[in-house]
Parts: structure tokens; C-alpha cells; sequence
């Protein structure tokens, strides 16, 4: 009896094929790749001598956004300026399809940023988080990149996490932002993936506090799994755009409009952070 496996993952083929049809666009070849999370697209503004390829004229993408080759402080790169989410109806796959991309491009070392919620009460509104870990909540529930037919030209079938982000990048990170005078408003800690999209009940949020969980969000952890897979050094950086309610007795609320009126205030310091430290990689 023939047992049919599942095909959840795009095939080697499909990302070179991608892959190829981008070297041949460009003759630039960064090593580092940056991911802009929601609100953070601007960084992609600040690249010299671009080249713009919008996903929708990508073979196998077809989404909102762009993907911008070009130099950031003369360090080429490549700029993911929209990503995919899991809660806009994306698979797993499609959502890491590019981070494999950029590993058949060259790229060795991935950038991502992000908005997050912040659960750390020490934590303010406004403060940038160095993603030291991760807990992977939809890996728990099988929602994993590497589920399916493994291709060990991506890498092995059980990979390593315990090192997910590298610890030179956080020290780069860290002596980055101090330079760049973002001292003041700088974290290190845990992310939490949930699927969403709805923000977390005050309940969901009691267990991710006592889970050890810094900072929640609904994006990031699928890409760092599959790019920690096929070998590129991660760097995470997360922007606290709100306060997770843990009170039941508070009249706080999440919403939409905060995450992006804070992202808004500080993105340009996260912007500059990333510039600076592409430069040092
Ligand atoms: C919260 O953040 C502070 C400062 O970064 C850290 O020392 C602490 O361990 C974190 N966790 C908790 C549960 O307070």
C-alpha cells in the first residue's frame, strides 16, 4: 500500500528557481538579508542604489510588498519590505519560502525585526528588545516549517535551536545600540510566537509570563527556524509597540492603532540601529 506523505513543503527546485531568476536580475550578492516587520517597512526607504522586485512579478510569491536589493551605508543587502504572516492565510512554508531563497542567494547572515507586545513589566512602550530566544507556540501544535519531506541540501532534519540567535549579533547588537544612543530604551529577552490575530486574553497572557516569555507576536519564529536550518546567523530584533493586559480590573485594551502610532515614534532609532550594525557584519 502506497502511503501518501505530506507535501507541505515547497520543493528545493521551487526556491532555486526563484533564486535563479533573481541572480540573473541583479548583479548584486548581499550576505545579509533583512526581514522589516509591520510598521518598520521604512528601513527599505534608506537603501542606496536600489533594485525593486515586487513580489507580485516573483515567480511563487504574489503578495503585498517588495523585495529591495541595494546598500545600506555601502554594505549590500537584500530587504524584505512586507512579510508574510501565518494569520493572513499564508502555510508555514510560504511564510519561510523567501528566507530560502535568500540562503540559495548567498545570504549568511538574517536581520529580522518585528512589533511586539510587551509582557516583561519592566519592560515600556517604545523599548527595543535583542531577541536572545524563542518559544516556537504554533511549533508546539505542529505548525513547524520543517514538518514534511526533509531536503537536506536546507539543511539536517533535526536542527539545533538552543543556539537560534547568534551571540555575536546580540553583542553587536548591544554595542550598536549604545553607540546610536538607544541605550536607554534596550532589552534583551524572550519572544513568544502566537498565531493570532487576535491580541492575547489576559489569561493567555498569565501563562506566557510564567513560561518566561518577554515579549509576544505574531510573526518571526517560522523564519528563524527555517533560517537556523540551512545555517544563517539570525539576529532578532523586536519593537515594544504595547503593553500585554495581565489585569483583569485594568481598562486597557490592545490594539492595532497603538502597535503602529509606536512603531511609528521609534522605528527611525530601530532604523538606524540596523544600519549602523550591517556595516560591522
Ligand atoms: C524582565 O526584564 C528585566 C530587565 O531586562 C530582567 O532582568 C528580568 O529577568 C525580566 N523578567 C522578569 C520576569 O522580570
Amino acid at each position: 500500500m502506497e502511503v501518501p506523505s505530506c507535501q507541505c513543503r515547497s520543493s528545493y527546485d521551487d526556491c532555486k528557481k526563484t533564486a535563479d531568476w533573481l541572480l540573473v536580475r541583479t548583479k548584486q550578492r548581499p550576505r545579509v538579508a533583512i526581514i522589516c516587520g509591520s510598521g518598520l517597512g521604512a528601513l527599505a526607504d534608506l537603501i542606496d542604489d536600489k533594485i525593486v522586485f515586487p513580489y507580485q512579478d516573483i515567480p511563487v510569491a504574489g503578495h503585498a510588498g517588495q523585495l529591495v536589493f541595494g546598500k545600506l551605508q555601502d554594505r549590500e543587502c537584500v530587504c524584505m519590505q512586507g512579510r508574510f504572516h501565518y494569520y493572513e492565510g499564508y502555510s508555514i512554508d510560504t511564510v519561510t519560502y523567501p528566507v530560502r531563497v535568500f540562503f540559495l542567494l548567498g545570504v549568511e547572515t538574517l536581520i529580522v525585526t518585528n512589533a511586539a507586545g510587551g509582557l516583561n513589566g519592566s519592560y515600556n512602550v517604545g523599548d527595543i528588545m535583542v531577541i536572545k530566544d524563542h518559544i516556537n507556540l504554533p511549533g508546539f501544535c505542529g505548525q513547524s516549517p520543517l514538518v514534511g519531506h526533509n531536503d537536506d541540501r536546507f539543511g539536517v532534519r533535526f536542527p539545533c535551536m538552543s543556539d537560534a540567535y547568534d551571540r555575536n549579533l546580540r553583542t553587536l547588537a548591544i554595542q550598536t545600540a549604545h553607540e546610536q544612543n538607544c541605550g536607554g530604551f534596550l532589552q534583551e529577552g524572550v519572544y513568544c510566537m502566537v498565531a493570532g490575530p487576535t491580541f492575547e486574553t489576559i489569561a493567555e497572557c498569565n501563562i506566557l509570563q510564567k513560561f518566561g516569555v518577554d515579549a509576544v507576536g505574531m510573526s518571526t519564529v517560522p523564519e528563524v527556524v527555517a533560517a537556523r536550518q540551512c545555517g544563517l546567523r539570525v539576529l532578532g530584533l523586536s519593537l515594544i509597540t504595547n503593553k500585554a493586559v495581565t489585569d483583569y480590573d485594568s481598562n486597557e485594551k490592545a490594539n492595532h492603532e497603538e502597535v503602529l502610532a509606536t512603531t511609528g515614534l521609534r522605528a527611525r532609532d530601530l532604523q538606524r540601529l540596523v544600519r549602523h550594525l550591517v556595516t560591522k557584519i
